[in-house]
């Protein structure tokens, strides 16, 4: 069956991209960033230690697929507290094999990260690096924020989007880096839907 693997840095636009073509395609969708936010989550709300390994594998296994909401994971700590927990190598290779077996669900799935491509799902069918300049991406951001009625300092969002691309690119397990064999689409200059079509014709082509 088809897997569908889009990787890119944080607010690049691929989880809007993997929600329609998953949709397009009748796929089954997992925005693996998620995981990690749930993760982080439940530690936090546990009282639980961000630096403790074991603890997090722990949670990390325990971990439930099925009830994942970027509408409850969204907040600016859980992203911070999640990047923080996906440097250790236990917690990603626990994350890593839920993943895995999402991946074999019929009649086919798209999953979007950081590692898709790499290292969760090296032989999917289409690999895809999706990016767009940070000013692009910290705009992006900045304006979904304050359409969601919250407040924001642009500069601020900046800061964050570059540490986070630090974090991820700069980490030793698993960095945020395009497959070989990925196709690459810079969204700075396109529009949702222009990068959607783009995305699509890139997809017709492998399946
Ligand atoms: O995609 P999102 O920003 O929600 O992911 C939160 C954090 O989880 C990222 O900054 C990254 O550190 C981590 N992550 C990861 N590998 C993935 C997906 C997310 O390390 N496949």
């Amino acid at each position: 069956m088809p897997t569908i693997a889009i990787d890119g840095p944080a607010a690049a636009g691929k989880g809007t991209l993997s929600r329609r073509i998953a949709e397009l395609y009748g796929f089954h969708h997992l925005d693996t960033g998620l995981t990690y936010r749930a993760t982080a989550k439940a530690l936090l709300d546990g009282g639980l230690p961000l630096d403790d390994e074991a603890v997090a594998v722990e949670v990390a296994r325990n971990l439930d697929l099925s009830g994942l909401d970027r509408a409850v994971l969204s907040a600016h700590e859980i992203g911070e507290a999640a990047s923080k927990i996906a440097v250790m190598p236990a917690v990603r290779r626990a994350l890593v094999e839920a993943q895995r077996a999402f991946a074999l669900r019929q009649p086919g799935t798209v999953l979007d990260g950081r590692d898709i491509g790499t290292v969760v799902c090296p032989d999917a069918t289409v690999k895809l690096f999706v990016t767009a300049s940070p000013e692009v991406r910290a705009r992006r951001r900045y304006d979904e924020i304050i359409a969601n009625g919250g407040k924001a300092d642009y500069d601020a969002v900046y800061e964050d989007v570059r540490r986070r691309d630090e974090r991820d690119m700069g980490r030793a397990d698993s960095p945020l880096r395009p497959a070989e064999n990925a196709h690459l689409l810079d969204t700075s200059e396109m529009s949702i839907e222009a990068a959607f079509l783009a995305a699509k014709s890139i997809v017709d082509a492998a399946l």
